[in-house]
């Protein structure tokens, strides 16, 4: 089941509809609204982490608020796949590609980034692991910049589907609560997934 879920449901967009209505994915408009995006007075620098083949990157790409976009990924071929994409859409020239662990670094410019996205990034980074990649990623947000993060929630149906390490939401906090200078704006749960809207402060 979770290789239906990494090799389907993740990379083929119009197989998305599943995630959405069994697993709750919150829909892109919604995150948008939440993420409380001022176009077009503003222009983004946007960072998906654990872009995988770009399902969100994508989306933000074809936005004009998008100024650049990073796409940041252990896994070089998704990212090749992703530049494809990219330049099938006319995107590319605001596309950067990073492979990289997110365990180890970002290799983004501290304070850099007005949106950072991890979108079901979590659920496949060790629970040991999470707070460092958390650290690791907030880093690279700017003063006043947002986070949003969604995942899967740890429950029965989530470990039958066999997701390796789904959100135990009081951990992740408590993760979160070490980080300086940030601040939750909003916390979003849905039927299987959970998200946070995240403030980074001065
Ligand atoms: C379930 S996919 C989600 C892809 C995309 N965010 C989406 O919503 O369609 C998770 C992605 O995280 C990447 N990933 C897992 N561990 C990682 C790590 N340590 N560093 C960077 N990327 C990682 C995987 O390669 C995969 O592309």
């Amino acid at each position: 089941m979770k290789s239906f879920i990494d090799n389907y449901c993740f990379k083929k967009n119009y197989l998305r509809i599943i995630l959405k209505i069994v697993f709750g994915e919150l829909p892109y408009q919604v995150i948008l609204n939440e993420l409380d995006i001022d176009a077009p007075k503003n222009y983004y620098s946007i960072a998906d982490f654990g872009s995988g083949t770009g399902y969100y990157t994508l989306k933000f790409l074809s936005e004009k608020f998008c100024r650049i976009a990073y796409a940041l990924d252990i896994n070089g071929d998704y990212l090749d796949e992703l530049v494809i994409s990219a330049q099938n859409n006319d995107t590319s020239h605001k596309l950067e590609i990073i492979e990289t662990d997110l365990i180890e670094r970002t290799k983004l410019k501290n304070e850099s980034i007005d949106i950072a996205l991890c979108c079901f990034l979590f659920s496949e980074i060790a629970d040991k692991n999470k707070k460092d990649v958390l650290q690791n990623i907030l880093q690279s947000v700017a003063v006043n910049g947002k986070c949003f993060i969604t995942d899967f929630i740890n429950c029965k149906t989530i470990r039958k589907f066999g997701i390796t390490y789904p959100l135990e939401i009081t951990e992740f906090k408590k993760n979160l609560a070490i980080i300086k200078n940030i601040v939750i704006l909003r916390e979003i749960v849905s039927k299987y997934t959970y998200s946070f809207v995240i403030q980074k402060n001065a």
